[in-house]
């Protein structure tokens, strides 16, 4: 079993999209054992995306994340990290497969509506930023 950390980004939560979005989860019995809404400051953004910190998109992605409200969720499963990956899709949506999240709900590269963990060393990470008591 693998935790990961999985964000419905501002864009999706202002188009209500958070439920549709979880329920590509659920139905591919990932379960849901954390959760909780996050009004993200500038700071707390940067520090979530350190490690892009000098590339180009970096201050547009830091601004984006702090834009509005996002859903932060800790998803369990066997082999989550990578099939979450999956279901999200390509970070750009124009080039996500059909039937993936961003494919489906992207607005742009940038403003791609979900976050997830990408290895099992930035889900440790990335899990306890947003849930101490869940590391
Ligand atoms: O989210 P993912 O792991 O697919 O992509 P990333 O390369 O780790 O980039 C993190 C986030 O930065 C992306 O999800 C986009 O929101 C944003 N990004 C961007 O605005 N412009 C890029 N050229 C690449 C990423
Ligand atoms: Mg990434």
């Amino acid at each position: 079993m693998q935790r990961s950390l999985f964000i419905i980004k501002p864009d999706a939560v202002k188009r209500n999209l958070i439920g549709r979005i979880l329920s590509y989860m659920e139905a591919a019995d990932l379960t849901v054992v954390g959760l909780r809404m996050v009004d993200m400051t500038m700071e707390v953004a940067a520090g979530f995306y350190k490690v892009h910190e000098g590339k180009e998109f970096y201050d547009k992605l830091v601004e984006y994340m702090s834009s509005g409200r996002s859903v932060v969720v800790v998803l369990e499963g066997e082999d989550a990290i990578n099939r979450i990956r999956k279901i999200c899709g390509a970070t750009d949506p124009s080039k996500a497969d059909e039937g993936t999240i961003r494919a489906a709900f992207g607005i742009s590269i940038t403003m791609n509506s979900v976050h997830a963990s990408d290895s099992t060393e930035s889900a440790g990470q990335e899990v306890p930023y947003f849930f101490p008591d869940l590391g």
